[in-house]
């Protein structure tokens, strides 16, 4: 069928890894992996997490990127049209693809919110607003106060944070209305080597901190490196590590939710996927495991001991990154300037990653309903900027965990495993690496033929089945949620099951509408 449009395209092999790069470089390497690494004990966590990043996260990287080029052959960039065209007598493929839309506009919802009390801590640092306060408690309360939880001698409404919010959303909204080319890929490509020069700057810093308290000669640098790397193999025996690490390796990589496989679906069918695909998700480990695991773990190791990173950690996954962090960066000579390099570095890793996770939703009215871009952003900016407000102001009755669970953890299992099958077992082996080879710089390690076919498959159902039977019943009788925030998990879940039934329409209307399009043509 003739296109109505063309589509956009990538301006250069280095503009396509620099943005699936920063998609994947993102507030989970410097907040959550942190977080997790400290909650789970260190080097507890390594483990599971290298063995799921061979194992799931690569494979993934590639099976995106080439059945994202794949689908974009046919016009298609989103998940329903490139499932689709995998299995084209399968009726009910595409609606498992409305998950690679859903995903990640539910995402989107929480993590521009967050990604704005960065710009907002960035702004404060350089005027100062902050840097003064020196105990746990104190920037804890500032905290609180900002998000709107409390009202206090720094913030008496949560204005000041729907402000930087309102700035952030306008921003990403802003790229993504310039396009692949001239919007996503161009700030990435300045975003990311600023990223690394802040990471780098503080990171030295970290380095030469020596032993801040002499009565405890223990509490240095070299032992924070040791409480990352350390192995503990009792671990191993736990579910709840293997899920946690296998759930950042997705989150991390932007794989298993649709992102990666629409910026594929951008390339030429010729483009190289095997190298730029491994680059990609190569930069992002060096960003997590050397940046995000090196700054603050061994900082913070430095400054409060082995036991109180754990409890730090364990008291809320934003503690370690906006109370712990700017604490530290509090005690040392140039603070402002460090503490606004800290978020800064976390602002240009989430913006990078926030319009990856706009570009789905915007293609999917492009490709489907021939929607031209800026109708289409304005369309998502409307929608999704509606869809924002209750995790605003609703923050503290757990709607952003909730959004988190289901967007960003529980469906990147399910999708996963749709992709691998449809790719191993439907395209079938031998298609799929002659596919995954068209144009390709480098092949893939033949051991990737048995992984991907049998053991990405195995272990995300053994992942699947571990977690049903440990957590399903508890969350989905809210046994762990107080009876106050119940109410505001169920209509949370009934929003998302609306969301995700409404784009399984628009999927049905898209199809029905291209079927008496080809039938006029005839
Ligand atoms: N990878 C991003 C991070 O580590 O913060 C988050 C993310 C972006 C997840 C895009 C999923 C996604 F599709």
């Amino acid at each position: 069928m003739q296109r109505k449009q063309k589509r956009d395209n990538w301006g250069s092999r280095l503009g396509v890894i620099m943005a699936v790069a920063g998609s994947a470089i993102g507030l989970g390497n410097f907040i959550r992996f942190p977080a997790k690494v400290a909650s789970n004990g260190g080097g507890a966590f390594m483990i599971p997490y290298l063995v799921s990043l061979f194992l799931l996260g690569i494979p993934l990287m590639w099976i995106e990127w080439t059945l994202g080029r794949y689908g974009g052959g046919f016009g298609h960039g989103t998940a329903p049209g490139i499932f689709h065209s995998v299995w084209q007598k399968n009726r009910f493929i595409k609606y498992f693809g409305v998950i690679g839309i859903f995903g990640p506009l539910i995402i989107f919802i929480y993590y521009t919110y967050i990604e704005s009390w960065t710009l907002a801590y960035s702004f404060f640092a350089l005027t100062g607003k902050y840097t003064n306060l020196m105990n746990q408690e104190a920037m804890q309360s500032f905290l609180k106060g900002f998000q709107g939880l409390e009202k206090n001698q720094f913030f008496n409404s949560i204005s000041s944070a729907y402000m930087f919010f309102l700035i952030t959303f306008i921003l990403n909204i802003s790229i993504v209305y310039y396009g692949i080319k001239r919007g996503i890929e161009r700030v990435c490509k300045i975003a990311m080597p600023l990223l690394f020069i802040c990471g780098i700057i503080l990171l030295l810093r970290v380095l030469t901190l020596g032993v801040p308290d002499p009565n405890r000669p223990n509490w240095n640098v070299y032992n924070g490196f040791g409480f990352l790397w350390n192995p503990d193999f009792t671990a191993l025996k736990s579910p709840r590590v293997w899920l946690e690490a296998a759930g950042q390796i997705f989150f991390t990589l932007s794989v298993g939710i649709g992102v990666i496989l629409t910026y594929a679906s951008y390339l030429s069918k010729g483009d190289d996927v095997v190298l730029s695909g491994l680059t990609a998700a190569s930069i992002n480990e060096l960003a997590e495991v050397i940046l995000g695991g090196s700054i603050i773990i061994p900082a913070a190791f430095v400054f409060f001991g082995p036991e109180n990173i754990q409890a730090i950690a364990r008291s809320g996954v934003f503690n370690l990154s906006f109370v712990t962090m700017p604490l530290i960066l509090n005690r040392l000579p140039l603070n402002q300037i460090l503490s606004f390099l800290w978020f800064f570095l976390l602002f240009l890793a989430g913006v990078t990653s926030s319009i990856s996770l706009i570009q789905p939703a915007v293609a999917f009215l492009e490709d489907e309903f021939d929607i031209d871009r800026k109708r289409a952003v304005l369309i998502f900016a409307i929608v999704s900027f509606i869809l924002c407000q209750p995790a605003i102001f609703f923050l503290k009755n757990g709607v952003v965990d909730e959004l988190d669970f289901w967007g960003g953890t529980f469906f990147l299992v399910i999708f996963a495993m749709v992709e691998t099958i449809l790719f191993a077992w439907i395209l079938g082996m031998e298609n799929a690496w002659d596919e995954i080879h068209k144009g390709a710089d480098m092949s893939v390690p033949k051991v990737y033929k048995f992984i991907i076919k049998y053991i990405t498959p195995l272990f995300l159902i053994t992942i699947l089945l571990t977690w049903l039977w440990q957590e399903w019943l508890p969350i989905i009788l809210m046994r762990n949620v107080s009876s106050t925030r119940q109410i505001y998990i169920l209509v949370t879940r009934a929003g998302l099951l609306l969301i995700f039934l409404v784009l399984a329409v628009l999927v049905k209307l898209a199809w029905k509408r291209k079927k008496a399009m080809m039938e006029r043509l005839r």
